[in-house]
C-alpha cells in the first residue's frame, strides 16, 4: 500500500520536508497551506524534479485539509517564525491560535495519523496538539532533540576533526534556552565527549548548540530550515519504516525521569506505533536535575495557555 505523509505549512521548513520526503521516495506527500497557490506551486516544482531524481511518489499542494485523509503521518510546520531578537517562547500566543486550529483539522481529517510537531515554541505546541486532538501520547511527538543533537554533533565533529557519523550526541529537555546537552551520554567512538574536549571549549559548544537557531537567524535573516527539515524527516523515516530508532523527541511524560504532565525532550524509541517507548538513561544527578528544571520551565509557559 502507498504511504502518505501530509505536511501542514508551506514555509521553508514545510517545503523542505516535502522535498526531502519526495527525494527519498518515502511516501506520497500532501502539502497543506492556508494560501493555496503557494502549496500548489511548491508541490508542482517538487513533482517536476522527480523524473530526474528517480522517484515516483505523488506530491500535491492544497488548502483543503480534507486531502490529509488517510495520512500515516502529519508533520506540522505551520505558524509564525522567529525573527532576530525573539525567543521561541515569544511565539506562544500567535502560534497557539494557529496550531489549535490545525490540530482540530487533523482530528477531523486524519484521525489515525501520527503527528510530528515542528512549530515553536515546540514543547508547548506539541502539548497543545495532544490536548486538542485527544490523541494518545504515542501519536503526538515534538521534533527538537533530533535537531539540537544534530547541531551538537556537527560542532563536536568540527572541533575534533572526526566524522559526524561517529558521534552520538544527546540533547534533552526543552527546545529552548533550558535545553540540556547530556554530556554523560554524548560519545565519540564510545568515548565520552568530556574526555576529548576540554571543559571551556565544550561549554562554548554547548552554548552554541543552545543558540544554534538564533545564530542562523542572525546570519540569514530567517529561521533555519535544512537541519530542522532533515530532523523531522529522520523521525518520519523511523516511524514509517518501523525502524525502532532511539531519537530524542519531545513527548508527554508520565513519570519518566521523575517528570509528569508535560512535554519535554527525552530519548524515545520510534516505530510504527509512533513514540513506542521512552528510554530512561541513567543520567548523573546534575543532568537529571537540569532536565527536571527544563521541564518545569516548559510547564510554566504551558500555564499561560490554560489548556
Ligand atoms: C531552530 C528552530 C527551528 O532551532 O527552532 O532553528
Amino acid at each position: 500500500m502507498r504511504r502518505k505523509v501530509s505536511v501542514v505549512g508551506a514555509g521553508k521548513v514545510g517545503s523542505t520536508v516535502a522535498h526531502i520526503l519526495a527525494l527519498k521516495h518515502m511516501a506520497d506527500v500532501v502539502i497543506v497551506n492556508r494560501t493555496v497557490g503557494t502549496a500548489q506551486g511548491i508541490a508542482l516544482d517538487i513533482k517536476q524534479s522527480l523524473h530526474i531524481e528517480d522517484s515516483d511518489v505523488n506530491v500535491i499542494g492544497t488548502s483543503d485539509y480534507g486531502q490529509m485523509a488517510g495520512s500515516d503521518i502529519v508533520v506540522v510546520t505551520a505558524g509564525a517564525q522567529r525573527k532576530e531578537g525573539m525567543t521561541r517562547d515569544d511565539l506562544l500566543r500567535v502560534n497557539s491560535d494557529i496550531i489549535g486550529g490545525v490540530a482540530d483539522e487533523i482530528k477531523k481529517n486524519a484521525p489515525q495519523s501520527i503527528v510530528i510537531v515542528v512549530t515553536n515554541p515546540l514543547d508547548a505546541m506539541a502539548q497543545l496538539t495532544k490536548a486538542r486532538t485527544g490523541f494518545g501520547r504515542e501519536r503526538v511527538i515534538g521534533m527538537a532533540g533530533a535537531l539540537d543533537s544534530a547541531r551538537f554533533g556537527a560542532f563536536i565533529g568540527e572541533e575534533l576533526g572526526v566524522s559526524v557519523n561517529d558521534i552520538r550526541p544527546m540533547v534533552l529537555g526543552s527546545h529552548g534556552d533550558s535545553m540540556v546537552a547530556a554530556l554523560s551520554t554524548t560519545t565519540v567512538h564510545g568515548t565520552p565527549v568530556a574526555k576529548l574536549i576540554e571543559k571551556e571549549k565544550l561549554s562554548k559548544i554547548v552554548a552554541r548548540t543552545r543558540d544554534g537557531g538564533a545564530e542562523i537567524i542572525k546570519l540569514e535573516g530567517s529561521s533555519a530550515y535544512y537541519a530542522p527539515a532533515s530532523a523531522a524527516v529522520s523521525m518520519v523515516d523511523a516511524i514509517l519504516n518501523d525502524r525502532k530508532r532511539v531519537i530524542p523527541c519531545s513527548v508527554y511524560l508520565e513519570g519518566e525521569y521523575g517528570i509528569s504532565g508535560v512535554f519535554a525532550g527525552v530519548p524515545v524509541m520510534l516505530g510504527k506505533g509512533g513514540a513506542e517507548k521512552v528510554v530512561e538513561l541513567a543520567l548523573p544527578e546534575e543532568e537529571r536535575k537540569a532536565l527536571a528544571d527544563s521541564a518545569a520551565k516548559i510547564k510554566q509557559s504551558m500555564a499561560q495557555l490554560k489548556l
